[in-house]
């Protein structure tokens, strides 16, 4: 990691470290979504820019905040601590902003600095989910107050909403109340596999949103098995899309390692079926042995392959779909009786209606009926981010969650 600062000289030791603005008004500005350098003249005017936005925030204390520490990406394929970043302001009267506990480290965080998209320039903070405390509120919001425990889905497009600093700044809508029960640490796994997997299966699969754990067992029984198939079962998300399918009433057929079978069936996968001896082809082989010509859901939660593998496991005859929510080929062939769910999980960044699927969601989290995957928690802080997306890069953690504490 280097300690970079933001008009070019880089050092390993220097505490006088880049400095960002925390607005989105520069962002605005921007419209591609590859990461390039910031000139000194739009630093000065965004920094000017948020400069003036106070007067939205109806809780903002007249005095200047303390400069706060982020993880920046500052360049391509560099990660750098900052100690200077401006505080974050809220610039809208429906923003919220956050004090950050906990972090939650997802895939798309180190691809997306890996292969240099979703950074619209640098240097970027990321980071998509968060649990923590609301410092701030903007003067329409109405259901969150100063020092209420939340838990936050966050968007790339904009620098103060990504989770890897210490205050962010996020539309209200996107801010969940943190359930009782629910650690900081926990907390901070929902916004991005939970949040995935459940607007998968309720927005994009049509699946029945679960209004009692009782319900999803009467409409199971009185209905026959409908089978979804999870490939991917152990994956974080796909530890949480077993839990809501099954609770749908759904049978689910998962796929998982030997390693990680049992906790796919401990979840409430009816059928596991292990991948370490067998070929995709031999594993869709044994999906269709289950639901025979039945299956009209799949979700695909790996990618390269095993996407068309899904495809070939649905239905000839009755219409099925597919959420590939890793990767599919552009040129893949698509049955005429399946259809492919546009699953974009920024929808629910821009289009505030969504929220409804985040409600149900933390219902069924608070009240116990979906648990949350088992967390490791690095300490330390923003320092230990990058050492934890290389772990997670190394994909050896066998269904636990990576969790970096800030607070
Ligand atoms: N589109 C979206 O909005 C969205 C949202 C969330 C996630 N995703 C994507 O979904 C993928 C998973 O994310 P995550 O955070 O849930 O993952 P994760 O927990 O980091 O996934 C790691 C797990 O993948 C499993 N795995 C690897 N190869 C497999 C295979 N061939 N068959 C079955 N399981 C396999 C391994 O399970 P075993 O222990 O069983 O080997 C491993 O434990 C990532 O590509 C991520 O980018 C996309």
């Amino acid at each position: 990691m280097v300690l970079k600062c933001l008009f070019g000289c880089i050092g390993r030791s220097s505490r006088n470290t880049s400095v960002l603005t925390g607005t989105n008004a520069d962002e605005k500005r921007r419209h591609k979504t590859t990461a390039e350098p910031q000139s000194k003249e739009a630093f000065v005017e965004s920094q000017r820019l948020s400069d003036s936005s106070d007067s939205v925030a109806s809780s903002l204390p007249s005095r200047r905040k303390a400069p706060i520490t982020a993880l920046c990406v500052v360049a391509k394929h560099t990660y750098g601590i900052a100690a200077d970043i401006p505080y974050p302001s809220i610039d809208t009267s429906d923003e919220v902003l956050i004090r950050t506990h906990a972090v939650g480290l997802n895939p798309i965080d180190w691809k997306s600095v890996d292969y240099n998209f979703c950074m619209p320039s640098f240097p970027w903070i990321g980071g998509r989910e968060l649990a923590g405390t609301v410092e701030e509120v903007g003067s329409n919001v109405k259901e969150l107050k100063v020092g209420d425990r939340v838990w936050a889905s966050t968007y790339y497009r904009d620098r103060r909403a990504g989770t890897f600093q210490e205050f962010c700044v996020v539309p209200q809508h996107t801010v969940l109340p943190l359930p009782p029960r629910l650690s900081f640490d926990a907390g901070a796994c929902l916004g991005v596999a939970a949040l995935t997997a459940a607007m998968t299966l309720w927005k994009w699969l049509h699946v029945t949103v679960p209004i009692s754990f009782s319900e999803a067992h009467t409409t199971a029984a009185s209905a026959g098995p409908r089978h979804i198939l999870i490939w991917g079962g152990s994956t974080v998300t796909g530890q949480f899309a077993i839990q809501l399918a099954r609770h749908s009433g759904l049978s689910v057929i998962a796929v998982t390692s030997e390693k990680t079978a049992t906790l796919a069936a401990r979840l409430g996968a009816e059928h596991v079926i292990t991948r370490d001896h067998r070929t995709n082809d031999e594993i869709a082989a044994a999906v269709r042995a289950i639901a025979e010509d039945d299956l009209t859901l799949a979700i695909d939660i790996v990618g390269n392959t095993t996407g068309a593998c899904c495809l070939t496991a649905l239905s000839t005859t009755r219409p099925g779909v597919l959420a590939p929510l890793a990767f599919l080929k552009d040129a893949e062939v698509i049955p005429q009786n399946v259809s492919i769910a546009p699953v974009e999980m920024k929808r629910f960044i821009i289009e505030d209606g969504n929220r409804l699927y985040a409600e149900a969601l933390n219902r069924l989290v608070g009240s116990g009926v979906v648990t949350v995957p088992e967390v490791e928690v690095l300490h330390g802080g923003l320092q230990r981010v990058e050492e934890g997306l290389q772990t997670l890069k190394r994909g050896d953690l066998s269904g636990r969650k990576l969790v970096v504490r800030i607070a």
